[in-house]
């Protein structure tokens, strides 16, 4: 049985950075992953990653921003943390290969984005997170005596020993169809977040909440599961990213009376207000029926105010979206977008070095919540977050490897795992409903109840809705039956986990009786920072997620009005 002082699921920024930390640190690290670690989804991260690395900025204003843009649901504490680490990682990746952008001084190159008070965001045109994890790779094939790789191997289930630790790990080969047992003195979840809980997302297909439903299935507690955001630019075709790097190269917002409507939004920052703010203005035009194009759900994003040549240097990656899959040459015409599911802020509850309450078990990256974006995250803090707390969690998970022995898993794990996966291959053909369907209304339902608006009743159709696809979700029919690649197998319990997550999303809404950052109740307009500056906590129970509070951490920053 493989065994490891270091189990990392998920090869994206987060694994691949915890996988090179714990590496040095001199532990015996292995990487899991269901797909080929540059598949993973970090690839498909855009426009940069925030660092005050200008000499007039400084960490602290970062960090203010941060907790602004969280809407004050940010523990400080763990801001303080990113913030202030974060110029020396920016300089590592640029040490070991990342070829970010550079301006005439030779300096590296720092954009505007979203929420923050001046330029600070590093990046690689529209591609740095690809740019990123491919150095990563990179790091990780030269650590290759120290760093297994599992890689297309899908994990069903974590296991815990008899005094409560999490020990290792259940995983089906995806190539063969072989279930097997990972023993391992720490496990630390980085497999992404849960966007395909939600149709239309900007999130690949295999973003399925897996580390999310795992650690909850285990008994840890789900933090902020509400806190789910909505990114201002998302192709109305199909929910593809269209970089906030565009507005921070100056592209502006158009309504149908060809208003900069952003303007009386945000007067100060505009279309570079916080995402929340803008997704809200933005839907907010639409309802009132300011939008654009056939059914005005629309709203233009006008790039033309950018040089050509600036374009095709900076945006590269979007004039290919804008060409290939809406048909607009986004250099001489504006782009119809609209307010698209991008992120998730919630995940599962970490403290600063990613140690779950659960002993031996990990999170870093978007499957956690650490938590530095609270309400809101600010665009270019994610593939920062993932950096961070993915080294802080692989050095810390290697040093409490080396203080104790290997644990063992027992076989009969491995058993209950095969007769799960039997169960599934066993469903009559033609009996359920067909995977895809339940995912699809999953994925419809959230998409019109749990956005930038929500209300009790439409919260409450959603978390009827989730209670029935689960039970559906139970009998889905699936076609294939072999050993290999079987895609229908994964995407049988993909959509568990998904549901977990659908669920632990509702009931976080419902219980959030306030607007604040992407959590905006019409039924409870305005941010209540007496009764609401608390985490909602999600643990699993038999009848659904049972709710607790936690505080917030505040260091310096006490809650202000929020404008932009
Ligand atoms: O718009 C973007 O480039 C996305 C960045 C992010 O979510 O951090």
């Amino acid at each position: 049985m493989p065994a490891h002082d270091v189990l990392i699921l998920g090869a994206g920024l987060a694994g691949q950075r915890a996988a090179l930390a714990a590496a040095q640190e001199g532990a015996n690290v292995a990487v899991m992953s269901k797909v080929h670690p540059v598949r993973s989804h970090s690839v498909a991260a855009a426009g940069g990653i925030n660092a005050a690395i200008d000499p007039s900025d400084d960490w602290r204003s970062h960090a203010y921003d941060t907790v602004k843009g969280s809407d004050y649901l940010g523990d400080q504490d763990a801001i303080e943390v990113m913030c202030s680490e974060a110029p020396a990682e920016v300089m590592h990746l640029e040490h070991i290969g990342v070829t970010f952008h550079r301006n005439e001084r030779g300096e590296l190159d720092l954009r505007a984005f979203g929420g923050a008070s001046m330029n600070r965001t590093a990046y690689v045109a529209d591609i740095t997170g690809q740019a990123i994890l491919h150095v990563l790779y990179e790091q990780l094939l030269k650590h290759g005596k120290q760093v297994d790789r599992y890689e297309e191997w899908f994990v069903t289930d974590l296991v815990r020993d008899d005094a409560g630790c999490c020990c290792g790990a259940i995983a089906r080969d995806v190539r063969t169809g072989r279930v097997e047992a990972f023993t391992a003195k720490n496990v630390i979840l980085a497999c992404g977040g849960a966007g395909q809980v939600y149709h239309p997302t900007t999130n690949g297909l295999i973003v399925t909440g897996d580390g999310i439903a795992l650690a909850y299935r285990l008994g840890a507690p789900l933090m902020d599961m509400e806190m789910v955001q909505y990114h201002p630019t998302t192709l109305v075709e199909n929910g593809l990213l269209i970089t906030e790097g565009a507005r921070g190269e100056g592209a502006i917002l158009l309504n149908s009376d060809g208003e900069r409507f952003m303007e009386r939004y945000a007067p100060n920052k505009r279309e570079l207000a916080s995402r929340d703010v803008v997704s809200r203005a933005e839907q907010t035009e639409i309802l009132e029926g300011r939008g654009v194009g056939p059914s005005k759900d629309g709203i233009y994003l006008d790039i033309t105010q950018v040089p050509r040549k600036r374009i095709l240097e900076a945006l590269r990656e979007i004039v290919n979206v804008g060409r290939d899959f809406a048909g607009v040459d986004i250099t001489t015409e504006p782009i119809m977008i609209r307010p698209g599911q991008h992120y998730i802020m919630g995940g599962v509850k970490t403290d600063i070095h990613g140690a779950t309450p659960i002993e031996g078990l990990y999170a870093a990256g978007e499957v956690a919540c650490v938590s530095v974006h609270g309400g809101n995250r600010l665009g270019a803090n994610s593939l920062l977050d993932t950096l961070i707390f993915g080294r802080r969690a692989g050095v810390h998970a290697a040093k409490r490897a080396a203080a104790m022995p290997m644990p063992s898993v027992a076989h009969s794990h491995v058993l209950d795992q095969e007769a799960m996966i039997s169960a599934i291959l066993a469903r009559p053909a033609g009996a359920g409903r067909r995977i895809s369907e339940i995912k699809a209304e999953l994925g419809e339902t959230m998409n019109k109840h749990v956005a930038v608006y929500r209300d009790e009743d439409g919260l409450s159709t959603a978390l009827q809705t989730v209670k029935r696809l689960r039970e559906e979700a139970k009998t889905a029919h699936i076609d294939d039956r072999g050993t290999v690649f079987n895609q229908d197998v994964l995407g049988a319990i993909e959509l568990s986990y998904m549901l977990d997550c659908a669920e632990a999303t509702v009931v976080g809404a419902l219980e959030r009786k306030e607007s604040r950052g992407a959590q905006f109740r019409t039924d409870y307009p305005d941010r209540n920072d007496e009764e609401w500056i608390k985490h909602i906590e999600l643990t699993i129970s038999d009848d659904g997620p049972d709710v607790s509070y936690s505080d917030v951490t505040v260091t310096q920053w006490q809650p202000e009005v929020r404008t932009y």
